[in-house]
């Protein structure tokens, strides 16, 4: 007797599933990549085709035994295997293959009302979903239970350390600025100006006006350690003040990179080079270093 799906619909549709299922749930653990890789699809496109071929030669014993069956017997299985797969497949998955072929349908009587009700069977399709449902409130219900499969904690976790493991490689690959390399440029002061109202405003205020750190808006310097005025601001935010350690080293001690510190800079020199007249703010402190007020 051959089956009603044949197997070479049957087991594709079958490891596409699996596929599929694989994907959905272990694409967030990085387990996935040898699954759709270029081998595993040939793999599976020669399976389809070894397939097709063992149904043919199944067809061919199968034509082969036929005549060795009684009549009845032939014709029975002629009215089951009547029309292609698809057909098969559709009366499979929607019927109940022998009501159609036997009039053997339970009837079941209301009695008070006089109305017969045919006591039909499930379709296929509806029965094995439902069947997918219990299996698949089990496989959750025991893994949120028991492990860590599909705990919204745990993927965020693991999402996390990637990302942090990736800003590392990030970090690695893309060299900082150094104080030799760094110079001002127009474009990083928004983002400066960002950094520097995070890091920076509390002391100085967010114009750069001064509160508890000096005023960063006029021509008067405490520190001069550079020749260039952009240099200096970095040489400052990258190693502190000498006098006063409530101006810490951002930049040696890790706090905050060079390429930020750049940032940052950028802006206090562009604030320092616009605001310079208008700005009221923190009155001057130290000595007032004409070069750098040329604008
Ligand atoms: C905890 C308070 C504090 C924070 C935060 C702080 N500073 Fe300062 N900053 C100071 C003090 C105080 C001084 C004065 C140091 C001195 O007397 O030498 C100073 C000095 C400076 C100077 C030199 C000014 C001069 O006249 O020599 C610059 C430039 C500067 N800070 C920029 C920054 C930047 C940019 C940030 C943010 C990354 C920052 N500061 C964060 C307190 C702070």
């Amino acid at each position: 007797m051959r089956s009603k799906i044949s197997s070479f619909i049957m087991i594709p549709s079958f490891l596409s599933v699996v596929i599929f299922i694989f994907y959905v749930f272990l694409v967030s653990y990085n387990h996935i990549s040898y699954l759709v890789h270029p081998i595993t699809i040939f793999f599976f496109i020669i399976i389809t085709i070894l397939l097709c071929v063992l149904e043919s030669i199944n067809h061919l014993i199968f034509i082969r035994k036929l005549q060795f069956l009684s009549k009845e017997e032939r014709k029975k299985i002629f009215e089951e295997n009547e029309g292609n797969y698809f057909y098969r497949l559709y009366r499979f998955m929607f019927f109940d293959s022998k009501k159609i072929y036997h009039d053997d349908v339970k009837k079941i009587d209301h009695g008070f009302d006089g109305i017969i009700e045919l006591d039909n069977k499930l379709p296929m399709w509806w029965i094995h979903l439902f069947y997918l449902t219990i299996v698949f409130s089990a496989i959750y219900f025991f893994s949120y239970l028991l492990i860590d499969f599909s705990n919204p904690y745990k993927e965020y976790d693991i999402a996390y350390k990637n990302q942090l493991k990736e800003i590392e490689i990030f970090e690695k690959n893309t060299p900082q600025v150094t104080i030799e390399n760094a110079s001002f440029r127009e474009n990083l002061i928004n983002k400066g100006k960002i950094l520097f109202e995070e890091n920076c405003a509390t002391c100085h205020n967010s114009d750069g006006s001064g509160n508890i750190g000096p005023n960063l808006t006029d021509d008067y310097w405490i520190n001069a350690k550079e020749k260039d005025l952009f240099k200096n601001i970095f040489y400052i935010i990258w190693n502190g003040s000498d006098n006063n350690p409530t101006m810490r080293a951002f930049g040696q001690s890790g706090e905050i990179k060079g390429n930020d510190i750049e940032k940052i800079s950028s802006y206090v020199y562009f604030i320092n080079k616009k605001f310079k007249k208008s700005l009221k703010g923190k009155a001057p402190q130290g000595r007032k270093i004409t070069e750098w007020s040329k604008i």
